[in-house]
């Protein structure tokens, strides 16, 4: 099966130039002006970009967190990252307490199986070094594919790892060649301070983010960035909030040290009026690290732009308001932590980045494609428009309006993060491997396309002829 794009806006991070795109074989194998070749299909791109299928580095789905289950499986979510031209995504492996990772990793191929619409690896959450998972099976997991560590510096009593934990993840990951990803936010002061607060009678959602303060995200960042480098881990810093966090990793990138920084589409938008709305309508946006001050907009604006930061993940974590959310009516502590978003990151940054004059397209391109990949072992199979890549490919319409909603979107959850805002630019055709996903907003591919993608170590690169597995 060949495929020709015609004439679109080719867009990567580093370049933007109008050219046809040929495809075969689910890779592209030609780029150039008015190609002559005979194609299976031909895509009139005319008037559109042609970009990289986004890669989403941060996803949960399907995961079992604060007393339910995430809404999304991997056929919703995935669907839903279709729609949003995202076509691969690294989602999290949460190791049960006293599990190896390869049972854990067992546990989570199972729930993909048969399912998955677009292109996943994993990322291994490592909640427990001492009863399930030796520090040698740690080391291990490169040689699967699976090349980033995610430890939680919060959730007290749940997730949460004691800083030796942490340190001794970084030292395997120096010599194992994995990425550490952490979520910094101290958690045994937010732990008191939530105490603090219930003892005093306080549980509305607000609470949430008054109990979890930026000076508590500033430290544990900062705390993590020093471990890693005393180790001699590199070290990327997921969903990034404030200015408390940005400072730190913005020092330890200007001395030259291997940091890397998220952050959220959340969290240019939502702030402390979304979770203080009344009638428990504030629980749609509790979430962690919580909502911020919106003077912290700005700041990551200007981080992005900087490359204080590196890349926009969603950290699409989506639970039913009714059902799921209200299981913290009476307690804020109880609201499941997370909000929906895989399928609005490029159609929202797109129009407040990009149409609002605050980063370039190509910047765009880079956040959202280019640096996951590359970060996560991904590049140049994903990524990017290039001879030789997956023909992972969104044809994006900058002329299409739509109105972001939950009766309209494909998650399954009942509420949207950025209802009823307008934006300008959606994609058109969502491409992977070649094949097409979504087309004028209907879902063409079945469950089944999708496949696990065996990633590269850190700092490598993942060429074409390493094979891609299904789970
Ligand atoms: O509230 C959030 N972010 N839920 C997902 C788990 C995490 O901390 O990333
Ligand atoms: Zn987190
Ligand atoms: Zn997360």
């Amino acid at each position: 099966m060949s495929l020709l794009i015609k004439g679109g806006r080719v867009v990567t991070a580093a370049d933007d130039y109008v050219a046809d795109v040929f495809v075969e074989d689910e890779r592209i194998s030609l780029i150039g002006l008015d190609l002559d070749v005979a194609a299976d299909r031909v895509i009139d791109a005319t008037g559109k970009y042609v970009l990289p299928g986004c890669v989403d580095p941060h996803t949960h789905l399907d995961m079992p967190f604060g007393g339910t289950v995430t809404i999304d499986d991997v056929e919703s979510g995935q669907i839903s990252a279709a729609f949003g031209g995202t076509t691969c995504h690294v989602d999290f492996v949460i190791q049960p307490q006293g599990a190896t990772f390869a049972q854990a990793l067992d546990e989570w191929r199972s729930k993909a199986n048969g399912k998955q619409v677009i292109d996943m690896g994993y990322h291994m959450a490592i909640t427990d070094l001492e009863n399930g998972g030796t520090l040698e099976e740690l080391a291990s997991l490169p040689e699967q594919g699976i090349t980033s560590y995610k430890l939680f510096m919060a959730y007290k009593g749940a997730l949460m790892v004691d800083d030796e934990t942490l340190y001794r993840a970084m030292e395997v990951a120096a010599r194992s060649g994995a990425l550490v990803m952490v979520h910094a936010e101290n958690g045994d002061v937010v732990d008191l301070l939530v105490r603090e607060a219930l003892a005093a009678g306080n549980t509305e959602p607000l609470y949430h983010a008054l109990t979890r303060p930026p000076e508590a995200e500033g430290e544990a960042t900062n705390r993590a960035i020093q471990l890693a480098h005393l180790a001699g881990a590199p070290l990327y810093v997921v969903h990034v909030t404030c200015r408390e966090a940005v400072e730190p990793i913005a020092r330890a990138r200007a001395k030259g040290w291997d940091v890397w920084g998220e952050t959220c589409t959340q969290y240019f938008f939502n702030s402390l009026d979304d979770i203080s709305k009344p009638n428990f309508e504030g629980a749609k946006y509790v979430y962690s690290p919580p909502v911020r001050d919106s003077s912290n907009w700005d700041v990551l604006w200007t981080a992005v732009r900087n490359d204080e930061l590196s890349a926009i993940s969603t950290d699409h974590c989506a639970f039913l308001w009714d059902g799921q959310k209200t299981l913290g009516r009476d307690d804020f502590s109880k609201i499941p932590n997370g909000g929906p978003g895989l399928e609005d990151r490029l159609k929202m940054i797109h129009e407040f980045g990009v149409r609002a004059g605050r980063i370039s397209l190509n910047r765009m391109v880079e956040l959202l494609a280019t640096n996951p990949a590359r970060l996560f072992g991904l590049y140049p199979r994903k990524g990017t428009v290039a001879v030789g890549s997956d023909a992972d490919l969104v044809v994006f319409d900058p002329e299409k309006e739509v109105t972001i909603s939950a009766s309209t979107h494909h998650s399954k959850a009942d509420y949207s993060l950025y209802e009823g805002t307008k934006v300008t630019g959606a994609p058109e055709v969502v491409l992977l491997r070649g094949q097409v996903l979504v087309e004028r907003d209907e879902l063409v591919a079945s469950p089944g396309v999708g496949r696990f993608v065996a990633r590269a170590r850190f700092g490598e690169e993942l060429q074409p002829e390493r094979a891609a597995v299904t789970p």
